[in-house]
């Protein structure tokens, strides 16, 4: 770190947290014996009581910083349900249901839109190819969209047309960086407020094609931008409040570098999970209810 960027506490501004509602699914049912995406090596041994005993913790901290989750029964033989992220997408109430690129994981589309069903979200049945919020991001009012790996840009204008907000395309290229939320982090999640300029974002400009880190770049003139060591480990699956930042213990440069801006690192190790391709912010579904609603 330069001696010219800002001392926490000092020049950071101080960040506020806010309540935040997820859907978590316990992974007694984790495994890797399929392989679809670079991380995941079926002949490699897994450890499911590590698996859970590490999702635990991150249930654990969310509710100890406040935060309601709530959730899904895991269902035999969809090992890669503990993501659920990638089970819809959530606005104001309303759930877009997913529908999987990957055959391996049709089987949980239904039980992610029977669980809004029954939980109070008007849901909507997808069309097309679209894997939920592993893939779209609620920045400010507007909605990040990757596509180049899983999600078609079919999905993208459905999501348009279902939540009639701006959506913005980005097109991912590096194969270990397939979903969105791998090579993007939210940091303030902020709804309805000052559009997207008001919200921060940390990436991985690497992870993209020039066009879209063009976008990236002018979107957000202040965002972090992580070095690929930290990329490589996943820190950027992340999950934030707006003042703690729930990251990989082993991305050490962000942490830093969110500390530097007035945020509160919090580091969780899912390195278990991580054998299947995902982190902390692929085991976190954010439900966003109606403005009304409890909050
Ligand atoms: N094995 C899962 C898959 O490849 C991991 C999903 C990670 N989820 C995420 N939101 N990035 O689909």
């Amino acid at each position: 770190m330069s001696s010219q960027q800002p001392v926490a506490g000092l020049d950071a501004p101080e960040r506020v947290a806010h309540r935040r509602r997820y859907l978590m699914c316990r992974p007694e049912h984790f495994t890797v014996r399929y392989s679809i995406n670079p991380w995941m090596e079926p002949a490699r041994p897994t450890d499911t009581a590590k698996a859970v005993a590490q999702w635990q913790e991150l249930y654990d901290t969310y509710l100890r910083l406040g935060h309601t989750v709530e959730l899904i029964d895991p269902v035999p033989r969809l090992p890669d349900m503990v993501y659920t992220a990638n089970g819809g997408f959530v606005i104001d109430g309303v759930a877009l249901g997913v529908r999987f690129r990957v055959d391996e994981r049709r089987g949980e589309e239904q039980p992610f839109m029977e669980w809004f069903a029954d939980h109070g979200f008007d849901v909507v049945r997808p069309t097309a190819v679209q894997e939920g919020e592993g893939d779209f991001l609620l920045v400010g009012d507007a909605i990040l969209a990757g596509t180049g790996f899983r999600s078609s840009t079919g999905g993208h204008e459905e999501v348009a047309a279902v939540f009639g907000r701006d959506v913005i395309s980005l097109t991912l290229v590096d194969p270990r960086f397939y979903h969105l939320d791998t090579a993007i982090a939210v940091l303030d999640p902020v709804q309805g407020v000052g559009g997207v300029d008001a919200a921060n974002i940390a990436y991985l400009p690497a992870a993209f094609d020039e066009a879209s880190q063009r976008v990236l770049a002018e979107r957000f003139p202040n965002a972090i931008r992580v070095s690929d060591a930290d990329g490589a480990v996943f820190g950027l699956n992340a999950a934030s409040d707006g003042r703690h930042v729930f990251i990989s213990p082993r991305a050490t440069d962000f942490a830093e570098q969110l500390r530097a801006r007035g945020y509160v690192p919090v580091p969780i190790d899912l390195s278990e999970l991580l054998l299947g391709g995902g982190g902390i912010k692929c085991c976190t579904l954010e439900l966003r209810d109606r403005p009304e609603g409890i909050r």
